[in-house]
């Protein structure tokens, strides 16, 4: 048996889309109600969390692998093996200003929130800059548009939001997509079944 935990909200349907395709039985997920944990045919089980603790489930080793973004994992880390870029939920982390704005100007001050403070930390570390972080639970674009801000780290899909409500995004820090995720025990304790399911996810991601 394998239990893997998925996040649940904007990665779920696509994820499940992913197992259908695999040709795993997904009905029970696709008619969950508020159940948390679902079977996928007889030997998998999938539990439904939220992101960050998808990656504490794989970590304690409760789940035997994760669906989870890039985004997280670089927020959070932690000891597991990341096997597979699965292709969907793509987007990127940026810098976002309040368009016009010279973030680099001399005398400004460089106050950034975002809902990711340890990539803010590393990305400006890397830059050799020491930035003001501001821990902002969701809907970031808010803090520059009131002064709390110079700046934002945050996902960016589309760019609507940044464009309907006068930021822009100035650079890149990552790209992101789903990804899945191993414990490292279970890598080896469960190999046979482990790899078997990475081969039948992988042959559908590179089609
Ligand atoms: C994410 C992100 C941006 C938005 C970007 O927020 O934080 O706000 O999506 O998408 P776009 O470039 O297509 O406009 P989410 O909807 O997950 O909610 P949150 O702000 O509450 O985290």
């Amino acid at each position: 048996m394998l239990r893997i935990a998925l996040t649940k909200g904007r990665l779920e349907k696509e994820a499940v889309a992913l197992m259908k395709h695999a040709g795993y039985d997904t009905e029970a997920l696709a008619d969950k109600g508020r159940r948390l944990i679902l079977p996928v045919g007889d030997d998998i089980e999938v539990l439904l969390a939220k992101a960050p603790d998808v990656i504490t489930y794989v970590i304690h080793g409760v789940c035997d692998l994760g669906i989870v973004g890039k985004d997280t994992i670089m927020e959070y880390g932690g000891s597991f093996y990341e096997v597979l870029d699965l292709g969907f939920g793509k987007c990127r982390f940026a810098l976002a200003v309040p368009k016009g704005s010279d973030f680099y100007a001399d005398g400004i001050s460089h106050r950034i929130a975002s809902k990711y403070p340890n990539v803010t930390r590393d990305y400006f570390a890397r830059k050799g800059m020491d930035v003001g972080i501001i821990k902002i639970e969701g809907s970031v674009e808010l803090a520059p548009l009131v002064g709390l801000a110079d700046g934002i780290v945050d996902i960016v899909e589309t760019g609507t939001t940044l464009k309907e409500n006068g930021l822009e995004a100035i650079e890149d820090v990552a790209d992101l997509s789903a990804r899945l995720i191993v414990n490292t025990a279970a890598m080896k304790l469960k190999y046979p079944a482990i790899e078997a399911f990475i081969d039948r996810i992988a042959q559908e991601v590179d089609q």
